[in-house]
């Protein structure tokens, strides 16, 4: 019931994602995806629905958070970047069962409990550990934020697993990626939950690999990729051929090229991962010189001499081991060939026979690419290594070598199954057994789970002084003639009783059959195991003869230099044996992870045979029960996926509820249980413990978490919008504050400048008043501001009321008395100023008009009452225009120049009569003329003088002289342009002098001795008549005009 419900309620929460990935997730409803939701927890109910799901290539599931994952032994597309994507930032069962999901939520725990945590990938050999451990880094690769600096930090993690496999990775028979040593990295993160760096620690490698494969395996890798891949130029200098049956060390498994390994195209790869991790040009020869150099050892021949003693024939080989590593060929020869033995500070040599001498060979070969390796791991070490100095946390991945059981066990797969052991029992304790413990101190009602413990294992193999390694050691340090089987008598002796240990002479009559005389089975957790003690005690001592580790530690080659000067060359103490170093770095790897919050992922072999889609169901019910998977299943369903204390809980989740937020003020337990309460929690899905809450499933939580982000968003937004407020108010008060001041200061400053300003006025009338009072005195200091105030004043009004014309001569502005002087220096220049300007604005023409008017005034001016009216009129060139006289007349004077015509009114000497005429002017004569005829000619010479009146009238006589006959006597006429007629005559005919202004009358000659006159009077109208006396009367008004 319980499951059905909980299985409907995750469904519910699946449903969200299903229409993102609906094919999916449909595809992946098949089985149940969390074992925990199963009906029945038999070990064939558990089978069938791997199996459901593994046919569907649904190859992850899960139990509660432990990941359970079976080899497809096939490329899925389930690795892509858009399923990384899909399983960022999303909690656990939000999708469906994935190596990402767990990657994922181990990285969120790890940022939001800023602690440490590891991933341990356990599993039979080929079972996809180091697969796993691949995809969890990549998805950290593309899923961590990233920059350029994160991305070479990140390049050289992911890269470091090619180099690491083509030097550690074997073809074995269980996995043609079989990894050789065990591997513990470190992923280090800052705070943002970036990757900043790594650290890797390896594991006892399969050395023994080196000189020797079982039949269908391989050695390492890189041996095959450099001669099968290494460029021509490269294999030249190495004093290398391009085929591997060529070597010994690469044959002797007769698999040298395997079909499911490229490795043409693994040399590539590898030669680009060694650059990315930063080691350099003459660091990868150095490398490549190594690898060479050990292909070149395997091929050393020995031969026995007639004494049985070795003899080194291979002496090519011999050359271009010593000259690619830098060392002394016959130096070599000599210490793979005699043992040198010191006996009293001398040095005596004892010959090997070919054994030894083979002996010798392979132990060099192995110290060789051993110690390569593991300065291979350092050089990768210092590339990821992070140097900054803040709070990093961790995720390590754990990848070992899986339990692995072949037909011939030795000493390494002793060593690697007991690590295996090792890492079960580390599971066990963290997971079986200290939740069970957990629940009884914690006083949860509980119903123990059986469960196997391997304890009883790991401590016949590695106990103080009883166990396996122990033993092993006392007969490797033992003086005397330890051999292999005195080795196993040992163990016989010592765990004869022991439940899973068996031998030959221990076994009853059915399982002596199976074993030979020389073995020893261990019943280990995951079945049984037979090894054979031969080279147990040779592989625990991993001796080098002295003189050849010195001989390696002059190489020119810097990095076999390094690696063999690392150690004491003078320590006489025997190192620590090979099982013993293992036994202490398995130690500590525990105290490493046990300080660290654990994930599991538990892989499954599906087939021995390397086969997609088959689903051996043998095997793998049998890893289902020695990885303990039923029981782990058991103690999750009868168990609780999640515990925190109780003031630890309250503090994380107490915003979720009013009652406990902000402060919850009783006991921490009562708080949670009043938050989990509220937050509906079913009474069955948590307990109370005595100083925990335990919550049954994991999804409770994550509903629990999912509220919670909810909530800090929510939060952090009220906090934010208070924080906002009052931070706004607290400026506003203070922009009030500093406003107030700001006035203050202000209004201070205005009413200072407003007293100066009132100071200075009073100051300034006061002077005023008194500068005007003395306005009159002499220049003093108490009126000369006034003075000049005076002046300026004056001379700005004046500038705004200056004449505008030279005739303008009234509206000079009157002076104050200072000033009489200067506005009379003024007025004239100004004036000056003004004629000049006006003399400057004067045409040639009007010059001559007013040298002509210049004339007038000096004839007329003051003498003639119609003169002043004259002035205003300006003269004209003629009044009568040439086409106004006659042709005739024209044609009569064409020698003379016409200057000036004008009509007059003639009057006749006999009766005064008037006759209009036109009075024309030349240069020498003035002409009479009447239409076509000339009247009369008056020559200039003749014209003896010319009168007018004093009055307005424009009457002028002519006197002419009488004595020419041609004369008719003096002319009298009328003429409306008197002025200007006279005026040009005078220019003409030079007469200024002759013309006088007559009061009263003017005398005229009418013919030779005929005289009368003309009378002049003033009256009402103008009139000119012929008196009573004879005269020609001219009445002329005051007033004319004219
Ligand atoms: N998730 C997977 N998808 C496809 N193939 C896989 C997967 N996991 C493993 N394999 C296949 O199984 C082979 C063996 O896997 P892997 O090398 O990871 O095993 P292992 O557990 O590390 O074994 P060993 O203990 O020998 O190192 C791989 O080379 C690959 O062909
Ligand atoms: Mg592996």
């Amino acid at each position: 019931m319980e499951a059905q419900s909980l299985e409907a309620r995750m469904y519910l929460v699946v449903q969200g994602q299903l229409d993102m990935e609906g094919a999916l997730t449909a595809r992946d409803r098949v089985g149940i995806q969390d074992f925990v939701l199963l009906d029945e927890t038999t070990e064939t109910a558990f089978l069938s629905n791997l199996k459901k799901r593994f046919s569907e290539d649904l190859i992850y599931t899960y139990i509660g958070t432990l990941l359970v994952s079976v080899n497809p032994y096939k490329e899925l597309d389930i690795y892509n970047k858009k399923q990384m994507d899909l399983y960022m930032g999303v909690n656990f069962f939000e999708l469906p069962p994935h190596i990402y999901a767990l990657a994922d939520n181990a990285y969120h725990t790890m940022l939001t409990e800023f602690n440490n945590h590891f991933i341990l990938i356990s599993g039979e050999s080929g079972a996809g550990k180091t697969e796993a451990s691949k995809k969890i880094l990549q998805y950290y690769a593309v899923s961590c934020p990233s920059t350029t600096l994160l991305d070479t930090v990140r390049d050289k993690m992911l890269m470091s697993n090619p180099v690491l496999e083509a030097f550690g990775n074997a073809k074995t028979l269980k996995n043609d990626n079989s990894s050789r040593f065990g591997k513990y990295m470190d992923i280090q993160f800052d705070s943002q939950g970036d990757a900043v760096g790594g650290h890797i620690l390896n594991y006892l490698l399969e050395k023994s690999r080196v000189v020797h494969q079982n039949h269908g395996e391989r050695n390492f890798h890189i041996f095959y990729q450099l001669v099968q891949g290494g460029e021509e130029d490269l294999l030249h200098q190495l004093g290398l051929e391009r085929d591997c049956q060529h070597y010994n060390y690469l044959t002797q498994g007769e698999c040298a090229i395997v079909s499911s390994i490229n490795d043409k195209n693994d040399w590539k790869t590898v030669k680009n991962a060694l650059n990315v991790i930063n080691i350099d040009e003459t660091d990868i020869n150095h490398l490549f010189e190594i690898i060479a150099s050990v292909l070149h050892l395997g091929n050393f021949h020995f031969e026995s001499n007639s004494k049985g003693q070795a003899i080194l024939n291979s002496n090519a080989e011999l050359r271009w081991f010593s000259s690619l590593l830098g060392v002394n060929a016959e130096t070599l020869r000599k210490g793979l060939t005699f043992r040198w033995i010191e006996v009293k500070k001398d040095e005596v040599l004892s010959p090997f026979t070919t054994d030894h001498a083979i002996y010798a060979r392979d132990a060099l070969a192995k110290a060789v690419y051993g110690r390569t390796f593991t300065w291979l791991v350092n050089k990768i070490n210092e590339s990821m290594e992070n140097t900054n100095s803040t709070r990093k946390t961790v995720i390590g991945l754990l990848d070992i070598y899986g339990f692995e059981v072949f037909n011939l066990n030795s000493f390494e797969q002793f060593c690697i199954n007991y690590c295996n052991e090792k890492l079960q029992q580390l599971f066990i304790q963290l997971t079986l057994k200290s939740e069970q413990e957990e629940y009884e101190a914690e006083n949860i009602e509980w119903e123990p789970v059986q469960f196997f413990n391997n304890k009883i294992i790991c401590d016949l193999v590695e106990e103080r002084h009883r166990g396996i390694i122990s033993i092993l050691d006392e007969e490797c340090l033992r003086p005397g003639d330890a051999t292999d089987l005195t080795f196993l008598e040992r163990l016989e002796e010592k765990m004869g009783s022991h439940p899973h240990f068996v031998t030959h002479r221990l076994a009853d009559k059915m399982t002596r059959k199976t074993l030979e005389r020389g073995d020893f089975r261990l019943l280990h957790y995951a079945g049984e195991v037979t090894y054979c003690v031969v080279g147990f005690l040779d592989k625990n001592n991993d001796l080098l003869y002295r003189n050849i580790k010195d001989l390696m530690r002059q190489s020119k080659n810097a990095i076999v230099r390094e690696c063999f000067s690392s150690m004491d060359p003078d320590s006489r103490r025997r190192p620590e044996t090979v099982a013993t170093q293992f036994k202490s770095s398995l130690l500590k790897l525990t105290e490493i992870l046990m300080a660290k919050e654990a994930w599991y992922v538990r892989c499954l072999k599906s087939n021995e045979s390397k086969q997609p889609g088959k689903f051996d169901e043998a095997l793998i019910r049998h890893q289902v029960k020695y990885l303990g998977l039923m029981e782990h299943l058991r103690v999750r369903r009868a168990g609780f996926a999640y515990r925190r204390r109780y003031d630890v809980f309250l503090q994380r989740y107490k915003p979720l509820c009013p009652a406990t937020w902000p402060h919850w003020r009783g006991e921490p337990a009562d708080g949670v249980e009043v938050l989990v309460q509220h937050l509906g929690y079913l009474p069955h899905e948590y307990k109370m413990g005595r100083t925990k809450i335990f919550i049954r499933h994991a999804r409770t939580l994550f509903a629990t978490e999912d509220a919670f982000e909810r909530c800090k968003h929510e939060l952090a937004t009220r906090l934010q919008a208070k924080y906002k407020g009052y931070k706004a108010k607290g400026e506003f008060k203070k922009q009030k504050e500093a406003a107030t001041k700001i006035e203050t200061c202000w209004r201070g400053v205005q009413a200072r400048k407003e007293r100066e300003k009132r100071a200075w006025a009073v100051k300034v009338i006061k002077k005023f008043i008194k500068g005007y009072m003395t306005r009159g005195e002499a220049k003093s200091t108490d009126n000369s501001e006034y003075l000049a105030f005076v002046r300026q004043s004056y001379l700005n009004r004046l500038k705004d009321k200056l004449p505008k014309t030279v005739l303008d001569k009234t509206t000079w502005l009157t002076p104050p008395a200072v000033m009489t002087e200067t506005s009379e220096l003024l007025r004239k220049i100004h004036s000056r100023l003004l004629v000049r300007r006006y003399v400057r604005g004067i045409t040639p023409q009007k010059k001559a008009q007013l040298q002509l008017k210049v004339i007038t005034s000096n004839i007329f001016k003051g003498k003639k009452d119609s003169y002043p009216q004259s002035i205003a009129q300006p003269f004209e060139k003629t009044r009568i225009s040439d086409q106004d006289i006659n042709v005739k007349v024209l044609q009569m004077i064409r020698n003379e120049q016409i200057k000036y015509s004008v009509p007059v009114i003639k009057y006749d000497r006999n009766g005064f009569k008037p006759r209009p005429r036109q009075l024309i002017l030349t240069q020498t004569a003035a002409y009479v003329v009447e239409e076509a005829k000339i009247k009369q000619r008056v020559l200039y010479t003749s014209l003896k003088g010319i009168s007018v009146s004093n009055l307005s009238d424009g009457i002028i006589v002519f006197h002419i002289t009488c004595e020419d006959p041609k004369q008719k006597g003096d002319l009298v006429m009328q003429c409306d342009h008197l002025f200007e007629f006279l005026t040009k005559l005078s220019a003409i005919a030079n007469k200024q002098n002759a013309i006088k202004v007559v009061q009263g009358s003017i005398k005229i000659e009418i013919q030779a001795g005929k005289e009368s006159a003309v009378d002049f009077t003033t009256g009402q109208e103008p009139m000119v008549y012929k008196g009573k006396n004879g005269h020609l009367m001219v009445v002329a008004t005051r007033a004319r005009a004219r």
